[in-house]
């Protein structure tokens, strides 16, 4: 069988590091390309972030472009306080040899789309849509192209992670997350309520340290860094790999369960800014506009992770 054609529109960020990795390892998956946005720190740093993660995996034949460096509508807020000044904090990393593809990102998902036949592209944001609206607004003729978007993103029994309200890559440009959510693109939405369920753990840790490879030790490095922000927060024993969930959902689905369901941002209210107003007890007519994750397999997951994550340099 071919394999799946993706774009990941990332903000590296460790857990989005991990995702570019897991789908890298994986021959059912083909990366066409890696676009980044500005997100858990600014567009400099995640450009560069993804070229670095490219470099680790020994695949510099992956085209990195830049994208948006702020949501369609308000200043850009970033998450340092959880990811560390470069995004990738925790091990000590080289800057990349890899040059950035010269078109901007948004123009990159908009030809790639164009050029392929309906439905062949799947699209996998992992930091604030701002990219993907950008594209969607600048050729609505994509709209139909789009294979699925697969994202991370939103919450409903979680609520928020960011505020009381709203998840991180929402609460960034929520202007750009109600442009994707009302798109009539299938929507596959990664929240909270499946990440919160992906912990790490000191054996899960362990065993991509175990690995002896190079990618095994700055995937257990960037975990132990990014961990102890989860751990303070929660009480809990790790940390939610959020980004990677996307991946795994492309390569084994039956680890997720979830409801199709109406999701609606808010954009009005400073309060909530952000939240994905999940209708998942099915309490209004509004038609369903995602396939809302709220379950995952755990072992399952690190177990295809850790077997994946192994064969790379
Ligand atoms: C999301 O926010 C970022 O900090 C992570 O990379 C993930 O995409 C989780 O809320
Ligand atoms: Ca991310």
């Amino acid at each position: 069988m071919n394999p799946r054609k993706i774009i990941i529109d990332t903000d590296p960020g460790q857990d989005d590091a991990v995702a570019i990795l897991l789908a890298l390892a994986s021959p059912e998956l083909e990366v066409v390309g890696i676009t980044a946005v500005a997100g858990n720190v600014p567009l400099p740093l995640t450009e560069k972030n993804a070229r670095i993660v490219c470099e680790l995996a020994g695949r510099t034949d992956i085209r990195v472009f830049a994208g948006a460096e702020k949501p369609l509508a308000r200043p850009l807020v970033t998450a340092e306080h959880v990811h560390g000044k470069t995004g990738l904090d925790g091990p000590v990393l080289a800057d990349p040899t890899m040059t950035l593809a010269a078109s901007h990102a948004v123009d990159f998902i908009v030809e790639t789309l164009r050029q392929h036949p309906e439905g062949e592209v799947t699209l996998v944001p992992i930091g604030p849509l701002t990219n993907v609206a950008m594209a969607l607004q600048k050729a609505p003729d994509i709209i139909g192209r789009v294979a699925e978007i697969v994202l991370m993103g939103g919450a409903y029994f979680e609520v928020g992670n960011i505020t009381p309200a709203a998840e991180f890559n929402i609460f960034v440009d929520p202007e750009a997350a109600a442009i994707v959510f009302r798109s009539g693109i299938p929507l596959t939405v990664m929240s909270l309520d499946v990440t919160h369920k992906a912990l790490t753990t000191r054996a899960r840790v362990d065993a991509f340290r175990g690995m002896g490879t190079e990618t095994g030790r700055m995937v257990a490095a960037w975990t132990d860094f990014f961990e102890r922000f989860d751990k303070e927060k929660y009480g809990s024993e790790g940390a939610p790999l959020h980004d990677p969930c996307t991946i795994a959902y492309l390569l084994r689905p039956e680890l997720f369960t979830g409801r199709r369901i109406n999701v609606e941002i808010e954009t009005g209210s400073e309060l909530t800014r952000g939240m994905t107003v999940a209708d998942w007890w099915r309490v209004t007519d509004r038609s369903p506009n995602a396939m809302f994750m709220g379950t995952i397999d755990d072992d399952g997951f690190f177990d295809l992770l850790t077997t994946r994550l192994a064969v790379l340099p």
